[in-house]
Parts: structure tokens; sequence; C-alpha cells
């Protein structure tokens, strides 16, 4: 992606390599944070959650898509809830708040996970927020760990969907929720690169939704729901798309996390959409209860 562009690294976690995409972000990811935090008047020394929604919640709908699937799940304070593929915290930080539950964060980009500690210390929510680096299809966690799961935006970049979904349900306890946001793929044709998870199709993988749900159902999740959010990223791409005509983007936003190909993953994002070349999924599924 845009800053400080280098080739693909490997990262240690722990005694195991981490393949780390190379189209995620380099450099200090926290300090473009707390700078243009600074640069819209806030110091992170009386940080809120809702100070930092413009810039931490990585995907084209933000926050707002956030609260929504958060609205349709049921989460009781004390839970223990996975969000896979955190990037730097955003909807982890936003559910221990709203729900009162644990949560830990794990994803693979050492910049944003850097990010994602300091910006939940600052937050004084360390104590229920956890954060690791590692690869969501190879989750350090035990069987049967958690009440729900949630991957936003990340299915993209999983190139083996059947086994990150056993890895899930493998956490997951019975009747376990796992929601997903993602671009799924349209029927409309090969997709317009760079998009903010691939720059040129290099390590994008998306399914349709009948693959995804078919995938879902062979490893053993059920009351499985696909729903097609394209009219709503529609009009959250044509907003930002706008704002940058104009140049009128704020200075707090997730273009800091993508990058100066910001204006062209956008665009591109905004065209696939409309030309239904790919299709923004919500989904939810639990666990089966019999497994155990
Ligand atoms: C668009 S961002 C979404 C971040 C976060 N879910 C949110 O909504 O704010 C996609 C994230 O997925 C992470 N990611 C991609 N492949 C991954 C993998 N195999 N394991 C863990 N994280 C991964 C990237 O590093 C990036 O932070």
């Amino acid at each position: 992606m845009g800053h400080n562009k280098t080739p693909a690294v490997n990262a240690e976690a722990g005694d195991k390599l981490v393949k780390k995409p190379r189209y995620w972000d380099d450099g200090d990811v926290y300090q473009r944070i707390v700078d243009a935090l600074q640069a819209s008047g806030k110091s992170t020394d009386h940080l809120t959650v809702e100070d930092l929604a413009p810039v931490d919640h990585f995907h084209a709908r933000g926050f707002r898509a956030t609260r929504e699937l958060a609205d349709r799940l049921n989460i009781a304070p004390g839970q223990r809830i996975l969000d896979i593929g955190c990037g730097v915290g955003g909807p982890a930080r936003y559910f221990a708040k709203r729900f009162g539950c644990d949560v830990d964060g794990i994803d693979i980009t050492p910049a944003f996970v850097d990010a994602a500690i300091r910006l939940t210390d600052d937050l004084g929510l360390s104590d229920v927020v956890r954060i690791q680096q590692g690869d969501g299809t190879d989750l350090p966690y035990g069987d049967a760990s958690f009440d729900g799961a949630i991957a936003l935006h990340v299915t993209m970049n999983i190139a083996d969907r059947q086994s990150f979904f056993q890895e899930v349900h493998r956490v997951l306890k019975p009747r376990g929720f796992f929601a997903i946001t993602e671009h799924g793929a349209g029927y409309g044709g090969d997709i317009h690169y760079p998009v903010p998870w691939s720059s040129d199709g290099t390590g994008s993988y998306l399914l349709p939704a009948d693959e995804t749900h078919r995938y879902l159902s062979m490893t053993g999740f059920e009351n499985i729901k696909i729903d097609d959010r394209s009219a709503e990223y529609r009009v959250a791409y044509q907003k930002v798309t706008q704002l940058i005509e104009e140049d009128r983007l704020p200075s707090l936003g997730v273009h800091l996390l993508i990058g100066d190909d910001a204006p062209a993953m956008t665009e591109n994002s905004a065209r696939n959409v409309d030309e239904k070349r790919t299709s923004p999924h919500e989904i939810f599924c639990t666990k089966q209860a019999e497994d155990y």
C-alpha cells in the first residue's frame, strides 16, 4: 500500500514465521494517527473511542458498518469475543465498551498491531482488549474458547476459505456466532485494481455468496444468513469519492491507513460495486450445538 512500500517481509510472531501480505501497511501507523488527531485539535491525553471512530474502523462504511453489525448481535457482559484481522483495533474496542465483553484481536500486519496496542492503552482498555500479531488461518487459541467471532473486511485476503472457517469453528464454543463483512465476488466480471486489499489482484480471493454459504455449511456452521449491502456501500463510496474530488477529505480518516493510492482505490471500489464486479456482504452464522 502507499506508505513506505516495501517488498513482502516475514515477521516473527512467537516462534512461528508469519507471512505478512505486502499489500498492507508498514511504517509508524500510530504516529500517523496521533499527528492527524492533533491536526484536528485532539490530543491522546483524553482520547475517547468516539474520537478515533473516523480512522479506526478500517472498512469502507467505517464506524456505521461496525455499529450496524453490532446491533444485530446478542453479546452479554463478560463474554469472550475474537476479532480476526482486527486492524488498528476500532471494532474490538467498540465491542468491549458497548457490550462489556472481553475481546481478543489478532492481525497479521505488525504496523497495525503496534498501533492497535498503543491506542488501546491510550484509551485505558488494555485489561479487556488484548491484541496480538498472528495469522487468522492458524489461531493461537484453544478449542471452544470464544462466545463469538468477527472478521470485518478480512476474508478478501484469505486464500483457503475452508481452512479459515474450520479454524474459526474450532475456537468457537457450541452455538457461538461468527459475523463477517466482506467484498464478495459479483457477476459483473474482473474487478478494477488497485483496491484497498490488493494493488494488482495479488492476494485477492473473493468468493460469490453461494460458495461462501457452501464452505460455511460444510464446516459445520448453521443459521447462515448472507445479506447484500451493495446499496449502502454505493452511497458511502459516492460520498468519499466526492470528498476526494473536492479535496475535502478530513485529516482523520481511513485513508491514513491506505496510503497514497487511496483515491484510486476508493474510485475503483466504487466502480466495482456499481458494475456488480464486487458484492459487499454482511454474513451471520452460528456453530452447531451438537458438535460437542
Ligand atoms: C480492511 S482491514 C480491516 C481491519 C479491521 N477488521 C477493521 O474493520 O477495522 C483488513 C485487515 O485484515 C488483516 N489481515 C489480512 N489477512 C490476514 C490474516 N491472514 N490473518 C490476520 N489478519 C489478516 C490486515 O492486516 C488488515 O489489518
